[in-house]
């Protein structure tokens, strides 16, 4: 069984804080929020404040995804909000040691996520420095994109470099995850499984939440 995090992206964003109870009443464990820039991606999504409303309303954990150049210049805007955790894109940013003690240093804990078509073994030199790694399954931007197959092999392989450094972090899977692409995700050794469409593009969000917890 995987924890399941309800990536806010797909809502309707005119009812976020209902859908969002409605995922975490369904047995959600962590709320995902994109953040975009329209520059590292084509799209522009959420600011600091709704972080901050969210923080108001729900119990679970706020986990705040950068899809964003330039990290370090929204790290302080995000620090303030209760956020729980902060990632940022691996290639976004060139100095990731130092950027992933900056966030801990606000108090946060630190992750970096990988885009689908980067290699994972370059978290063999950030392992001590991470809280928590997300792999991409699709490119970041959008919701709804198709799946990347490759996604289960480097999951593995997260795994294996994780064991031979001795330092486990939990791994999360963002993009295209769906009670079907789930299951192989959970086999390979998922922890989290973080979803937007599948979620709440269903015509149950309760009923969607459910069946990806009772994988
Ligand atoms: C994509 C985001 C995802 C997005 C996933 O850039 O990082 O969190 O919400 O959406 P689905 O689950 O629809 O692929
Ligand atoms: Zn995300």
């Amino acid at each position: 069984m995987a924890r399941v995090s309800a990536s806010i992206l797909a809502c309707d964003h005119t009812r976020i804080g209902e859908q969002v109870l409605e995922a975490e009443r369904a047995g959600a464990d962590i709320i995902h929020i994109d953040i975009m820039d329209g520059v590292y991606v084509e799209n522009v999504s959420f600011g600091p404040q709704l972080v901050s409303d969210l923080k108001k309303i729900t119990k679970l954990p706020l986990s705040v995804h950068f899809e964003l150049v330039r990290p370090e210049i929204f790290l302080p805007m995000f620090a303030r909000t209760g956020a729980d955790i902060v990632t940022f894109q691996l290639d976004a940013c060139p100095n990731p040691i130092h950027m992933l003690r900056e966030v801990r240093k606000a108090g946060l804990k630190a992750g970096v996520g990988i885009g689908p078509a980067y290699d994972v073994e370059n978290i063999k030199y950030l392992l001590h420095h991470i809280d928590g790694l997300i792999l991409m399954s699709v490119e970041p931007g959008y919701g709804g994109q198709p799946f990347e197959n490759s996604i289960y092999d480097k999951l593995r392989r997260a795994r294996e470099i994780m064991k031979e450094a001795g330092r486990r972090v939990p791994i999360s899977i963002d993009g295209g995850v769906t009670a079907v692409t789930g299951r192989g995700l959970v086999e390979a050794g998922a922890d989290v499984l973080i979803a937007g469409s599948s979620v709440f593009q269903a015509e149950s969000i309760t009923k969607a939440v459910e069946m990806l917890k009772a994988l």
